[in-house]
């Protein structure tokens, strides 16, 4: 694995029947979802409820690579090898949340700026000599309330690209994520202009900043309705609105556009990725980097008891499964 250049790690991640999981929930995330199943986030169940995901069996067939947070890839299983070992004997590339997380954008009410460039370079040089060889960095975009301004935007954008070129310097490849929220009452068409002007913006600045678009993938939110408008789009306007999106801008170089969950149930995010994919032939690999909408079941089944664990393996198979599917845009209900 790490002979491979940063074209052949960008495919590797986006090779058929695969693509990613998010695990790099911050520490406060993560306690968040261990909240919602009673259970005490601290450093030692946080590594038995990652360890039990990475070392799931046959779960390489599905997952191609996992993104870590900073604590996971230092932390040892159980019988003492690193977790990275762990992934790597599945054959699954490890890779790691590099920002800061997100903080308000001066004169911007109500808007957020992504931290983390300040001493980015040596951080990745660390990063690579752990055995990460791709990163991620995501960026937020409100809707809403004149939201979003330019202004947001436009520095998000550039934050990006920022941290695209330090990766790619680094010998990473960088995961370039900006996210139009679906929280809000807007509809589908709202977050196609949002999610495009976003997408324009920052394919600009990261062609100003030299970044390398074979040597990318980018992680952006699907085309939707807010999570609160009264009147849904169906999987199919989803679908065909998101494509036709990008299609308007994402440069066809770029080797895979890995979706986030954003806040989709499983069965949602699965259903909108198949129908992508099975639109036919796009110049881009079609795939996902999920963190909820593949681990919320096994999450549930877990409950944070080691008793759980084999059957929150079962739970993460099965959907791992699934989701692999509907890269493929193979998969139907009556799989679940
Ligand atoms: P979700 O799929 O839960 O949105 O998480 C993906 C992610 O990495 C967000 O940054």
């Amino acid at each position: 694995m790490d002979e491979l250049e940063l074209e052949d790690i960008a495919l590797a991640l986006v090779a058929p029947s695969k693509g990613i999981l998010a695990a790099d929930e911050s520490t406060g995330t993560i306690k968040k979802r261990f909240d919602s199943i009673n259970t005490a986030s601290t450093e030692e169940s946080r590594r038995d409820y990652r360890e039990l995901l990475f070392s799931a069996k046959g779960i390489g067939d599905y997952i191609s690579g996992v993104i870590l947070y900073d604590e996971t890839l230092r932390q040892n299983a159980k019988d003492g090898r690193s977790l990275v070992s762990l992934m790597k004997d599945q054959g699954i590339i490890p890779g790691i949340k590099v920002d800061m997380g997100t903080k308000p954008l001066a004169f911007a009410e109500g808007e957020l700026i992504t931290e983390g460039l300040d001493g980015l370079r040596d951080r990745l040089t660390e990063y690579h000599k752990l055995g990460a060889r791709f990163a991620k960095w995501r960026a937020v975009i409100s809707i809403g309330d004149g939201k979003p301004s330019e202004y947001c935007i436009n520095t998000n954008a550039h934050a990006l690209a920022r941290y695209a070129a330090l990766c790619q310097e680094a010998g990473l490849v960088p995961i370039v994520e900006p996210e139009v929220l679906m929280d809000g009452d807007h509809d589908i068409d709202e977050c196609y202009a949002v999610t495009e002007t976003t997408l324009k913006a920052v394919f600009d600045e990261l062609y100003k900043q030299r970044v390398v678009l074979e040597q990318m993938l980018l992680k952006p939110n699907m085309v939707i309705s807010g999570k609160d408008c009264p009147e849904q789009a169906d999987v199919e306007e989803v679908a065909t609105k998101t494509i036709y999106c990008f299609q308007q801008t994402v440069p066809a170089a770029v080797p895979g556009i890995v979706f986030l969950s954003g806040g989709q149930s499983e069965r949602q995010a699965t259903e909108h990725l198949n129908a992508m994919n099975q639109m036919g032939n796009h110049p881009w690999e079609i795939s996902y980097s999920f963190g909820r909408a593949l681990q919320a079941s096994a999450l549930q089944a877990w409950q944070g008891k080691a008793e759980n664990a084999e059957a929150a393996q079962a739970a993460f198979l099965h959907r791992a499964k699934l989701t692999s599917a509907a890269r493929d845009g193979e998969y139907s209900s009556d799989m679940e």
